[in-house]
């Protein structure tokens, strides 16, 4: 790979490159791909990890939301440059991210190097929601484009059942004056889907499509409890579906139908989702849950191919986040990108490189981490951020949050 200025200038035989470099990364022992795309998190609740690990969902939340509600912008800058770290660390070079204090996010976005889709995520209670979503918008205009590109502000309805009719048709409109997208939960669980049919007599997808939030590029995480006319809606939308398998494991939502939104033409991609339901930040991980979950669910070996996962956790995580320009390592891309090391024990023998990729490497095999064109991560070594100041800003903002 030939890189200048962030760009993939030329990718090939090293006898093809049409110049010589000034610096030189040596790829050898390694295997070079594309970065990974978390495309739904929510960054800063690295905080908040281990809280509640084994809780019905309702006992979870109230002792999730408590703390929440102590956070102020210095905790959720503490929490995302934690996260950062750790993204960093495991080759994950873009992630979106839905929460609050989001200015704080998009701080510790520009000085960890990392790419981002951001919004400010909007709930209905208490009647301020106008507030939260011109909150959003403000967020936009101060940051969509900054940091050299590397960040884009969507719009963040939180989900159906926490906002009403009317906010999705503010935010809605918004986004297309803004000609930006939005990031939703959508049918996570089978009781939300069960509620929505008692409020509004249709499937939240149903309803979204009705309420006219498909005609603005939409990012849906979830989407586990959905059934054929959701599918084909979602499809037909070109809704870019984010399948969070840990979380949905962990909080027993269920098992998303993925390999039946991929044969939809839905170009699924893959999302850690929140610390809190996922304890740690590692997409390696991730990959190998969507395979063999899929496969042991439908009792068929064949359900989720190595190349499928990959590319889940790559091109289709970029595109769902607007990044059309990232995913893949070829001539005119950005470069986003991570070396892992070939010769670990767990990556031995290379017989097949891709079904290491998904079913046998850890993220902590990777040695180094480029986005941008820039080296974040490198045997060990963060070039963005301080280690021991990060690891002790984040414990001292997990003690004043009561953790
Ligand atoms: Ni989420």
């Amino acid at each position: 790979l030939l890189i200048r200025d962030g760009a993939i200038l030329y990718a090939g035989e090293r006898s093809g490159c049409p110049e010589a470099a000034q610096e030189v990364i040596d790829g050898k022992g390694g295997i070079c791909m594309p970065g990974l795309c978390n495309a739904h998190a929510h960054a800063a609740m690295t905080l908040l990890r281990g809280v509640g690990s084994d809780l019905q969902l309702q006992e979870w939340l109230q002792q999730i939301w408590p703390a929440e509600d102590r956070l102020n912008g210095e905790h959720v800058y503490n929490g995302t440059m934690l996260a950062a770290m750790e993204m960093i660390s495991r080759g994950i070079t873009s992630f979106a991210d839905q929460y609050f204090f989001m200015d704080d996010t998009a701080r510790a976005v520009v000085d960890s190097g990392m790419r981002a889709n951001l919004s400010r995520g909007i709930v209905s209670t208490g009647g301020n929601d106008e507030q939260k979503l011109q909150e959003g918008v403000r967020l936009f205009e101060d940051w969509n484009g900054a940091a050299d590109g590397r960040i884009k502000v969507y719009l963040a309805p939180h989900a159906e059942y926490t906002t009403t009719p009317d906010l999705i048709h503010r935010a809605t409109r918004a986004a297309a004056r803004l000609n930006t997208g939005i990031h939703i939960h959508i049918s996570e669980t089978p009781r939300e889907v069960e509620e929505c049919r008692q409020r509004y007599g249709i499937s939240p997808v149903r309803y979204f499509e009705r309420e006219g939030m498909f005609e603005v590029p939409v990012i849906g995480a979830h989407c586990v409890a959905v059934d054929d006319e959701d599918i084909a809606i979602l499809a037909r939308r070109q809704v870019k579906v984010v399948h969070n398998p840990a979380s949905n494991m962990k909080l027993a939502s269920g098992v998303a139908p993925v390999t039946r939104m991929m044969a939809a033409g839905i170009d699924v991609a893959l999302g850690t989702d929140g610390v809190a339901s996922n304890n740690t930040t590692d997409l390696f991980a991730d990959m190998k849950l969507a395979a063999i979950l899929q496969k042991g669910f439908l009792m068929d070996p064949t359900a989720m191919p190595v190349e499928k996962v990959l590319h889940m956790a790559t091109r289709a995580g970029a595109l769902a986040m607007g990044f059309e320009n990232v995913g893949v390592l070829e001539a005119g891309m950005r470069a986003d990108l991570l070396i892992l090391d070939k010769d670990a024990p767990n990556l031995t023998p290379s017989t097949d490189v891709l079904a290491n990729l998904v079913y046998a490497a850890q993220g902590l095999n990777v040695r180094l981490t480029m986005v941008d064109g820039k080296v974040l991560y490198k045997n060990g070594e963060y070039l963005t951020l301080d280690k021991e100041k990060v690891l002790f800003e984040a414990q001292k903002s997990a003690h004043a949050l009561g953790l």
